[in-house]
């Protein structure tokens, strides 16, 4: 009989616009492992805060955002359709909402509050405490799962992720160019690396995948080789 792999945690860290959410899931389907996709918390709390007065023409209200907090409670289904989990908030299907230009313009000032910091990396810790989770996010490897069996730090080339979220949006219909894109990924990446708390760095004994020319089935072949080697050991 082949003996049984043991569950482990994948952590996935990286810039934005890398593919990380694509690449986590399709290893969570390959191992059956739980996909937790640690954007859509701090997009669901930014979602509450613009709902209940909290981030007002864009202005995050620090204190507003953390009286919240004890009144959110977020959930996840999982949706077959989809092949990952719905996000709820407070039982309120949020999915489509939390991906809105509005919510993503104001996340990342929400995510710099260590209040919301604190209650979401609790509830990721809870999430993977039995193992077998594949978690993207900024900091997973490094502030939530600093223990993690395996650690990757997904990077691709600034211009590279420009044009895939460039083609993304125009076929969306939106009116966008390309310089435009180029300068916000930028400009995210140094807000994500500049944060005081828990800022976007790679953890020591992260391994780099630098993606900007591979293709998914290479990239699948080669985090299945950093896995043998993970659960082997
Ligand atoms: O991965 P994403 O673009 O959906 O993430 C949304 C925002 O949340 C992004 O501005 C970075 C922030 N974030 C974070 O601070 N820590 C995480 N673990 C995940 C996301």
């Amino acid at each position: 009989m082949v003996a049984k792999k043991r569950k482990i945690v994948i952590a996935i860290d990286g810039f934005s616009s890398c593919g990380k959410s694509t690449f986590a899931k399709a290893i969570a389907a390959r191992l059956g492992y739980i996909f937790i996709d640690t954007g859509a918390m701090y997009r669901a709390v930014t979602l509450y805060a613009l709902e209940n007065g909290a981030i007002r023409s864009g202005i995050v209200d620090e204190d507003a955002v953390e009286a919240l907090l004890p009144q959110i409670e977020i959930t996840f289904r999982f949706n077959p359709q989809r092949g990952a989990s719905d996000i709820y908030v407070n039982g309120d299907l949020a999915e489509g909402r939390i991906r809105s230009i509005e919510v993503s313009n104001c996340v990342s000032g929400v995510s710099s509050i260590r209040a919301v910091r604190e209650k979401l990396v609790a509830m990721q810790q809870r999430m993977g405490r039995d193992r077998g989770v594949v978690m993207d996010g900024r900091d997973i490897g490094t502030v939530v799962f600093p223990d993690a069996e395996l650690k990757i730090f997904m990077t691709a080339d600034a211009e590279v992720r420009a044009r895939r979220r460039y083609a993304e949006l125009t076929a969306k219909g939106d009116n966008v160019t390309l310089e435009e894109i180029v300068e916000n990924v930028i400009s995210r990446d140094k807000a994500d690396m500049s944060r005081a708390i828990s800022p976007l760095r790679q953890a020591d004994d992260a391994i780099v995948l630098d993606n900007s020319y591979m293709t998914v089935e290479e990239q699948m072949e080669w985090f299945m080789e950093r896995y043998n080697a993970a659960v082997e050991e």
